[in-house]
C-alpha cells in the first residue's frame, strides 16, 4: 500500500477496509485521461513559474514513458499497492524522476483530478457514442433507399392497419437514432468545461491558469464555481440518460426483428452469422443478437438509476459515494459500444422477404381505407363508404380471399358503385403513392426526407458547436 495520504496516520489501513476503499480496479481505464491531464497540469504550472521547465520537462516523459510502458505491456499496473489509478501514476512517476515528480500535484487535488478525468473519458465515449450512431443511420438510410418501393404492412396495435413501404418504417427509426446523435452534441457542448484548478473545493493560493488547461485539453473553458466542479456528474447522468433511450430504441427495433423473423411472419431473414442455432431442435434459426439487445436495456437503465440515487443525497462538495459512478457507468458504455456495433452489423446483413412482406399486406386489407376512399370518390358519404367496405372484407374473409382478387361482379354484388378502376385504386403501388403529405410513405415525399437525411449525415457533428458564437449560454 503506497498511499498518498499517509502522513496524519499512525496505523496502517485494514485490508479489508483498503480493498473496500479502492478504484483502481476500475478506474485503472482513466490511466490515459490522467496522463493527458498531469501533462496540461504541468505544463501550466511551469508557465506560472511553479515549476521549472526542467522539472515540466522530466515530468512530461515521465509521464508519456508511464503510458507507453503501460500500454506495451512493461508496466504493470499494482493493484496491490496503489488504490486508484491518480496514486499510482505519481507513485510511479515519483519512483522513476524522483523529486519533480513529487511536485505535480501542486495547486491539484484528486477531486478535481478526478473530476477531470471522468470528463475526458465521458467526451471521448460521447464522440464514439456519436460515430457509432451515425454508422447505423448510414445502414438505414442505405436500406431506405433501395427499398422505396418494398410494400409492407404498417401496424397499430400490432394489427395490420395501412400499406406502408420498407423506406417508410426505417425512416421512423432514422429519426430515433437521429435525435441520440443530437442528444450526443447537446451533452458534449454542456460538458465541455475544464473543472482542473477546483482543487479539493475551494480553489488554490496558487496562481494557476484555468483558462489554459482548459484550452490545452480541448475545453471551451474553466468551469466557474469550484465545488460544483468537483461534485458535479450531471454529464455523466445526462450521458447515461440518452444511453438508456439509444438502448430503448434498439430495443424496439430489436422487437421488431424478433417478430418479422418468426416462422409466422418470416419478413426477414437474418444472415447465418448474426444467429444462432439450437442444440437440440435442428430447425431452429434464433435472433439471438436482436433478443441480447433487447435483454441489456436493463441494465443500462439500472445504471442510470443507480448514479441518480448515489447523487441525490450527496452535500457539496466531494463525498467517497461518488467514486461508485464509475463501475456502473463503464459498464452501460460498454454494453451500448457493444449493442449498437453487433446491431448495425446484423441490420447491415439482413435480407428481406419482399414478396411476403407485400403479400401480408394485401392479406391483411391494409388497402381497406383506400376501398373506402374509393368510394368516397364515386359520390358516397365516407361513413356508408365505411360499412360497404367492412361488408367487402367480411366477405373475403369467408371466402379466404383479399379485395384485389374479387371478381367486378363479386364487388358490384356488394355496391353498384365498384367498377373497372377499383383494381388499381386498391393496388399497394396505388395506395401507397396517394399518401404523399410529408412525412408519409408516397416515394415523393419520402425521396425528399432522404435527402435531408443525406444532408444531414454529410454536415451533422459534435463539435461543430465550436464554430458557433454562443457556447456557454
Ligand atoms: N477514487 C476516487 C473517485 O473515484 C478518486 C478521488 C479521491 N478523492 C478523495 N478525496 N479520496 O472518486
Amino acid at each position: 500500500m503506497a498511499q498518498l495520504w499517509g502522513g496524519r496516520f499512525t496505523k496502517e489501513t485494514d485490508r479489508t477496509v483498503y480493498e473496500f476503499n479502492a478504484s483502481i480496479g476500475f478506474d485503472r481505464r482513466l490511466l490515459p485521461q490522467d496522463i493527458q491531464g498531469s501533462i496540461a497540469h504541468a505544463d501550466m504550472l511551469a508557465r506560472q513559474g511553479i515549476l521549472t521547465q526542467e522539472e515540466k520537462t522530466s515530468i512530461t516523459e515521465g509521464l508519456k514513458g508511464i503510458l507507453g510502458d503501460v500500454e506495451a505491456g512493461r508496466l504493470i499496473i499494482d493493484e496491490e499497492k496503489y488504490e486508484d489509478i491518480h496514486s499510482f501514476v505519481e507513485g510511479v512517476l515519483t519512483e522513476r524522476i524522483g523529486e519533480a515528480g513529487k511536485k505535480l500535484h501542486t495547486g491539484r487535488s484528486r477531486n478535481d483530478q478526478v473530476a477531470l478525468d471522468m470528463r475526458l473519458y465521458t467526451r471521448s465515449r460521447v464522440q464514439e457514442t456519436d460515430g457509432l450512431l451515425k454508422e447505423l443511420l448510414e445502414v438505414i438510410l442505405s436500406a431506405m433507399e433501395e427499398n422505396l418501393e418494398t410494400y409492407m404492412p404498417g401496424f397499430t396495435h400490432l394489427q395490420k392497419a395501412q400499406p406502408i413501404t420498407l423506406a417508410h418504417h426505417y425512416g421512423a427509426y432514422f429519426e430515433m437514432f437521429k435525435r441520440d446523435r443530437q442528444r450526443m452534441a447537446d451533452i458534449h457542448d454542456r460538458m465541455n468545461y475544464c473543472p482542473l484548478g477546483a482543487g479539493a473545493l475551494a480553489g488554490t493560493t496558487y496562481p494557476l491558469d484555468r483558462e489554459y488547461t482548459a484550452e490545452l485539453l480541448g475545453f471551451y473553458g474553466p468551469t466557474l464555481n469550484s465545488m460544483d466542479s468537483v461534485s458535479d456528474r450531471d454529464y455523466l447522468i445526462e450521458y447515461l440518460s440518452a444511453l438508456t433511450t439509444v438502448m430503448m430504441h434498439l430495443s424496439r427495433f430489436s422487437e421488431e426483428i424478433i417478430i418479422w423473423n418468426s416462422n409466422e411472419y418470416q419478413f426477414v431473414e437474418l444472415d447465418d452469422a448474426y444467429s444462432t442455432g439450437s442444440s437440440i431442435m435442428p430447425q431452429k434459426k434464433n435472433p439471438d443478437i436482436a433478443e441480447l439487445v433487447r435483454g441489456k436495456t436493463g441494465r443500462v437503465y439500472g445504471a442510470l438509476v443507480s448514479l441518480l440515487t448515489t447523487m441525490k443525497g450527496l452535500p457539496l462538495a466531494y463525498n467517497k459515494d461518488m467514486q461508485e459512478d464509475k463501475e456502473v457507468a463503464f459498464d452501460a458504455m460498454d454494453t451500448v459500444r457493444d449493442c449498437l456495433t453487433l446491431f448495425t452489423g446484423m441490420l447491415h446483413t439482413m435480407k428481406f422477404r419482399k414478396e411476403r412482406m407485400a403479400q401480408s399486406a394485401v392479406n391483411g386489407f391494409t388497402n381497406a381505407t383506400d376501398a373506402a376512399d374509393y368510394l368516397v370518390g364515386k359520390g358516397v358519404p365516407f361513413r356508408d363508404a365505411h360499412g360497404i367496405v367492412g361488408g367487402l372484407v367480411l366477405y373475403c374473409l369467408e371466402k379466404n380471399t383479399s379485395i384485389d382478387r374479387l371478381s367486378l361482379e363479386e364487388l358490384k354484388g356488394i355496391s353498384e358503385k365498384f367498377e373497372e378502376d377499383i383494381y388499381d385504386a386498391v393496388s399497394l403501388k396505388t395506395c401507397v403513392e396517394k399518401r404523399l403529405t410529408m412525412g408519409a410513405p408516397g416515394p415523393e415525399v419520402m425521396k425528399q426526407a432522404m435527402e435531408e437525411y443525406r444532408t444531414y449525415l454529410r454536415e451533422a457533428g459534435i463539435g461543430r458547436a465550436d464554430q458557433r458564437e454562443e457556447i456557454r449560454k
